[in-house]
């Protein structure tokens, strides 16, 4: 089954895209992992986009589809996938359609702006490896080192408050339009996304089953 996870700045995409791609063993491609990376090992693409993620926008739509593109060419992909953070703009889900990409689900995770705003101050981040933590919600066995991999845990430029607005205000401008552009398709189911997080699971699945 491919799959879309739309949903706003830290409404829970990454988190819920951990759970199911282990339940369905399909991978999850993270647009927002793959450009971290990109960034951090100083590519072509990286470089292009740092300054725009550090400032909360969209990176343009050509370095993201490119990446996204070969991503989804991969043999892991080939027996479904979720996309967590892609696409982002119309023009992406028209790039992805005309790849000849055929969508089965978007899950939209619902949360309220004010919901988010709190939530992001406490997330952090492996430098390691990526996995996401939460202070008070989903906090590392030990403090400030991730579980998986041991390294140090931290805050990520664009959770700081001001970028979080600057993110939300990107999302409602450019990316919620794709609520409508997926409900005229017959795709979108949403889910409420303001639950303890197993419980937002539990409901993930249970959409994606068509419960
Ligand atoms: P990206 O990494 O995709 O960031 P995002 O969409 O802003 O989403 P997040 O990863 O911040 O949030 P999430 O919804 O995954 O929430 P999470 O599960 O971590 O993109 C970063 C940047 O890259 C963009 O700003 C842009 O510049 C660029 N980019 C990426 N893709 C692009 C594209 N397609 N086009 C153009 N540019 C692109 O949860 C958040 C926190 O809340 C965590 O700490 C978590 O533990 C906690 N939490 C989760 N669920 C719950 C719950 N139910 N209750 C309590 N806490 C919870």
């Amino acid at each position: 089954m491919n799959m879309i996870f739309l949903g706003a700045p830290g409404a829970g995409k990454g988190t819920q895209a951990e759970v199911v791609c282990k339940e369905l063993n399909i991978p999850a491609i993270s647009t927002g992992n793959m450009l971290r990376e990109a960034v951090k090992n100083s590519t072509e693409a990286g470089l292009k986009a740092k300054s725009y993620m550090d400032a909360g926008e969209l990176v343009p739509d050509e370095v993201v589809i490119g990446i996204l593109k070969d991503r989804i060419a991969q043999p892991d992909a080939q027996n479904g996938f979720i996309l967590d953070g892609f696409p982002r703009t119309v023009q992406q889900a028209e790039a992805l359609e005309s790849m000849g990409v055929e969508i089965d689900k978007v899950i939209e995770i619902d949360v309220p702006d004010d919901a988010i705003i709190a939530r992001m101050s406490g997330r952090r981040v492996c430098e390691g490896c990526g996995n996401s933590y939460h202070i008070e919600y989903k906090p590392t066995k030990v403090e400030g080192i991730c579980d998986a991999c041991g390294a140090k845990v931290v805050q990520r430029i664009d959770d700081k408050p001001e970028t979080v607005l600057a993110r939300l205000k990107t999302y409602h401008e450019k990316t919620a339009p794709l609520k409508d552009y997926y409900e005229k398709r017959g795709k979108l189911v949403t889910v409420k996304g303001q639950n303890e997080i197993a419980e937002t699971s539990r409901l993930t699945l249970a959409a994606i089953k068509g419960e």
